[in-house]
């Protein structure tokens, strides 16, 4: 799809995927985080659009918005809402879209019309964090129409500070049809934060092209960014061909947990499919049930022989596979425990344990 160059334009249906896994995150970040210590929580969009789309859909930070509103009774710090949008007519309109909301006197909304996300986030950034302080709590939505003005430096910054974290939308389509040219190579390497992208150029296969571009991604937020948990999520359109990918990169594991509860849980009824693309020999596709005989392998690849914890085994399905930490126990280790032959043993349960049931994360298991 060509970016669109109207004030507001129609919400396609890609884009109402990524908003009700974005909204379905809220409903449970700001609660989580608005309970700790912190006195502000920041929620950046940092390429906000206009606020609306043609038939009066909700944008992005309206969205972010109401989703704090309904939670506002959980939320025991300040909230500051940073909107970033180049355009000003985009910016305007955006006011006032926002100037309809009723808003607590807790709540700052700042829009950043003009700017770009690089400097507004930078200037951000660097006001909150002199004199060695840390950046609040902050969660960061980076929803470019393609790879321009995302440089990973600053996405890597804003992650390198205590729970914060970011939700990128990874513009496949658009970064593969433009990687090769010419005057488009500075841009690219400020994206991908290395210039190894174009290693990828030469690759005529396209499906090597896609997962090396898609990887590379991925290793600059493990790597370079330093999250200790980062997924991705592929978004494909009715042709089956991979739109764009969400990357979600956090260091705390709840995080990750209501993330992936937003995944499972959005509505799947639409044109578009969501599969977790992190491992590219697993791909798990989002549907109605669960494919349990793929966590299944998993889990048995990765314990065989071997002795540990509910809580390891709960942190191995959470961070490094697609599924929940309510896909295991039941429909995984119970039938390994109770079916004959038995392929896996409780090492310590306490006398009043019922077999087959996993409550306390320090209880011991072999796999056989
Ligand atoms: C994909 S749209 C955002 C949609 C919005 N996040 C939503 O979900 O409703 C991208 C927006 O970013 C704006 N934009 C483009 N380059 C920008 C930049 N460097 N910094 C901030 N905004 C930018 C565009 O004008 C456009 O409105």
């Amino acid at each position: 799809m060509a970016a669109p160059t109207t004030t507001i334009w129609d919400l396609e249906p890609h884009t109402r995927v990524k908003h009700e896994i974005l909204k379905r995150y809220l409903q449970a970040w700001i609660p989580i985080l608005g309970q700790g210590p912190s006195e502000e929580l920041v929620y950046i969009d940092g390429f906000a659009g206009p606020g609306r789309y043609s038939k009066g859909e909700d944008g992005s930070p309206v969205l972010a918005l109401k989703a704090a509103l309904e939670q506002q009774g959980q939320i025991k710090p300040n909230m500051v809402f940073i909107f970033v949008e180049l355009r000003s007519n985009r910016a305007d309109m955006l006011r006032l879209v926002l100037d309809e909301i009723e808003l607590p006197s807790r709540f700052s909304v700042n829009v950043a019309g003009g700017q770009t996300f690089e400097e507004a986030v930078t200037n951000f950034v660097d006001s909150r964090t002199r004199g060695a302080r840390r950046l609040p709590p902050t969660f960061a939505f980076i929803d470019p129409f393609g790879w321009t003005g995302v440089p990973f430096d600053l996405v890597s910054r804003i992650m390198s500070f205590p729970r914060c974290e970011v939700l990128v939308t990874f513009m496949y389509e658009e970064i593969n049809r433009f990687i090769g040219l010419p005057d488009q190579i500075s841009n690219f390497t400020s994206f991908f934060g290395t210039d190894e992208w174009q290693q990828v150029i030469a690759l005529e296969d396209p499906r090597q092209r896609n997962r090396q571009l898609h990887d590379l991604y991925l290793h600059q937020l493990r790597n370079r960014a330093r999250a200790k948990y980062v997924r991705s999520f592929e978004m494909r359109n009715d042709r089956d061909v991979t739109d764009y990918y969400l990357f979600y990169a956090t260091n705390n594991l709840l995080g990750l947990k209501r993330m992936k509860e937003a995944m499972w849980k959005v509505d799947r009824s639409g044109e578009f499919r969501f599969s977790d693309a992190t491992d590219p020999r697993q791909m798990v596709l989002f549907g109605d049930e669960p494919q349990f005989d793929i966590l299944r392998e998993q889990l048995v690849k990765r314990f065989a022989n071997q002795e540990t914890t509910i809580g390891k085994i709960e942190e191995f399905v959470v961070s490094e596979t697609a599924f929940r930490e309510t896909h295991y126990k039941t429909r995984i280790l119970r039938p390994m425990e109770l079916t004959v032959p038995q392929r896996l043993v409780p090492i310590n349960p306490p006398p009043n344990r019922k077999p087959g049931t996993y409550p306390k994360p320090e209880l011991r298991v072999r796999f056989i």
